[in-house]
């Protein structure tokens, strides 16, 4: 496995490896690796003859300074879980030399509705902060196939926008949400609960599932639905930002002909911010 943290040497590899005409699949993280993260690498490496993957905890995506710096750094043990796993390359950039203009003068990318919603309403600039670094990672790895989690519903979908807008020749693979034995969807944030929280952070898949469940059941009243939802999320010790059934092509409010729904729960339990949806 190489480990380059070199703009150059990840571009000739990957331009060596295509060159020879053999494929490459891309699986861009944050670092802190999970499970989460290992069954896109298991699926990226079933797709193509070399998977690629980054880490690079992109601060262009974080509307809140804290969150940033609070952001866990565990890139030795991330390392030797990627070697395990036999991957090609690992790109490790850091922030000057991935954003050599400097971070404020970075020419950002805008997308349509889909990156005002929701996350986006709730952290102004985030999807733009997305959308621009894997731009710049297709732009350089070039790989033919790259692999995201449903976990984070909304950016999977800003990506294929992505993907469409700058007509990038890449397929665009949605792996569905690894979870904790008792629900909590796997994420690199929830090392940073405390324990009482740890007990209560199960409760936004609860409240999932029992959504889907009185919908699943003929409940059609979405907003009350919502309501309810919110209120019992917060009688728990949630801050819940939004809980939103959305209709899944727009992610608009959902309307009762709607044949595929998406529920979406973003809470904050003290100092942490989690995200959780579930298919209808
Ligand atoms: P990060 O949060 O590290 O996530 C990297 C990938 O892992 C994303 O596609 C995410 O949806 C997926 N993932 C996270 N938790 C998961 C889980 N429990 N089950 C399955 N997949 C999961 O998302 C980002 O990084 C960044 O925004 C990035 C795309 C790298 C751009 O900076």
């Amino acid at each position: 496995m190489q480990v380059f943290s070199d703009i150059s040497q990840t571009q000739n590899l990957c331009q060596k490896w295509r060159d020879k005409g053999e494929s490459i699949s891309f699986v861009p993280t944050m670092g802190c690796l999970h499970a989460g993260h290992l069954s896109l690498i298991e699926k990226a490496k079933s797709l193509a003859d070399h998977v690629v993957v980054s880490i690079f905890v992109n601060p262009l995506q974080f509307d809140n300074a804290n969150d940033l710096l609070k952001y866990p750094d565990t890139l030795d043990e991330d390392i030797s879980k990627l070697a395990e796993v036999n991957v090609g390359l690992v790109f490790v950039p850091d922030v000057s030399s991935f954003y050599p203009e400097g971070e404020s003068n970075v020419k950002q990318i805008e997308l349509g509705e889909i990156s005002t919603l929701l996350e986006g309403a709730q952290r102004p600039g985030h999807f733009a902060g997305v959308a621009t670094v894997v731009k710049r990672l297709f732009d350089l790895i070039q790989p033919n196939v790259a692999v995201f989690g449903e976990k984070d519903f909304q950016q999977l979908m800003v990506i294929k926008q992505l993907v469409e807008k700058f007509s990038f020749d890449i397929e665009i693979v949605g792996m569905p949400t690894l979870r904790e034995l008792d629900g909590l969807a796997m994420s690199s944030r929830n090392i940073r609960l405390s324990e009482n929280e740890r007990k209560k952070a199960p409760e936004i898949y609860r409240q999932l599932t029992s959504v889907k469940a009185a919908i699943n059941a003929g409940s059609t009243d979405f907003i009350e639905l919502e309501r309810t939802t919110c209120r019992n999320l917060s009688s728990v010790g949630f801050i819940p930002d939004y809980v939103a059934i959305r209709e899944m092509g727009t992610l608009l409010p959902a309307q009762n002909h709607n044949k595929s729904m998406v529920i979406l729960i973003a809470a904050r339990l003290g100092q942490i911010r989690l995200i959780d949806n579930i298919r209808i």
